[in-house]
């Protein structure tokens, strides 16, 4: 049986973090590429020569050409530009979606039956994008967003409440925005939710953080955006497609008319197994959640159309 191959296109702190993870996880072996010469390579002897000590037996190989992914069963796509302190996720709209235009039909040739994992920001945008350069069947195209942003807003409990973070699972809805939704609702500790425990004002400034979460690391980091939580997510979403765990994990996804979008892409709760989206999970909203997530689906389809497609 042949090793299962995942790409990573783009090996700056996220692709470089996914590819380690990958690894130690041994999902599969990694090809990372990047248009840096000597860069990915240098990265995937370094990380295969931390496999012996680690215990690993996946091989991450560096390469600077993209045809290097066939025969890859995902490839994850973190090419592009992080935000600088100050600048919103769609500031980089017109920047990465030049870069995508330039690697989408390369990845789409080489790796012609993968799954695309879409990183790049902003979000949900470039995921919309993916599946428009490489007409993918849109169950192929998942964005990261949602695992992170739940991942921060359970942090922030935890920290809150003084409690583990291992019993908390948070869900977060809508574009990877500032008009993001997390859903307090579903967010729970040991299945208590968080409406049980916390105030609704305590809530309200833990969902603010939430909101804010990307743009407080880049504020602190300077001169570049997170990558130890969005490369932790990617590897769960990895984990759970090509092991096919079939997690129901928030996802950015092309809707054609769950929630009552068509022709859009935002997160909403994905069952994520060997074929991609299995499913996505229509929830029944309460009114103010319906409007918040009409909302943030309204901030995305803007920048779809800035695209002009
Ligand atoms: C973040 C950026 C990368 O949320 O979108 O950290």
């Amino acid at each position: 049986m042949a090793r299962t191959r995942i790409g990573v296109v783009g090996a700056g702190f996220v692709g470089m973090t996914v590819a380690q993870r990958i690894a130690e996880k041994q999902i599969g072996d990694v090809i990372l590429t990047d248009i840096v010469e000597g860069m990915p390579q240098g990265k995937g002897l370094d990380m295969c020569e931390a496999g012996p000590i680690e215990r690993y037996d996946s091989h991450v190989t560096g390469t600077n050409s993209l045809d290097d992914l066939r025969g890859c069963d995902l490839v994850v796509v973190t090419a592009g530009l992080p935000r600088k302190p100050g600048m919103t996720r769609e500031d980089l709209i017109d920047k990465n979606a030049e870069i995508l235009r330039s690697v989408a039909g390369k990845v789409a040739a080489a790796a012609p039956d993968a799954i695309l994992v879409m990183v790049s920001n902003p979000l949900d945008i470039m995921t919309y994008l993916a599946w428009k350069l490489t007409n993918f069947p849109k169950q192929r195209i998942v964005g990261m967003a949602g695992v992170l942003d739940s991942a921060r807003f359970s942090w922030f409990v935890a920290e809150k409440l003084n409690c583990s973070m291992q019993d908390i699972t948070a869900m977060v809805l809508g574009g990877h925005g500032d008009a993001m939704v997390p859903m307090p609702r579903y967010t729970t500790v040991s299945g208590i939710p968080i409406t049980d425990l916390m105030s609704e004002s305590e809530i309200n400034a833990l969902v603010q953080r939430t909101r804010d979460g990307g743009a407080e690391i880049v504020k602190l980091l300077k001169t570049g955006s997170a990558y130890y939580a969005p490369s932790a997510a990617v590897a769960a979403m990895v984990a759970s497609i090509l092991r096919d765990e079939r997690r129901i994990l928030p996802s950015a996804a092309i809707l054609d008319g769950e929630y009552g979008l068509k022709g859009t892409c935002i997160g909403v709760p994905c069952v994520l197994g060997r074929n991609g989206i299995e499913k996505v999970i229509e929830l029944k909203l309460t009114e103010t959640e319906a409007v918040a997530l009409r909302k943030s689906a309204d901030e995305v389809r803007k920048g779809i159309e800035h695209l002009k497609l």
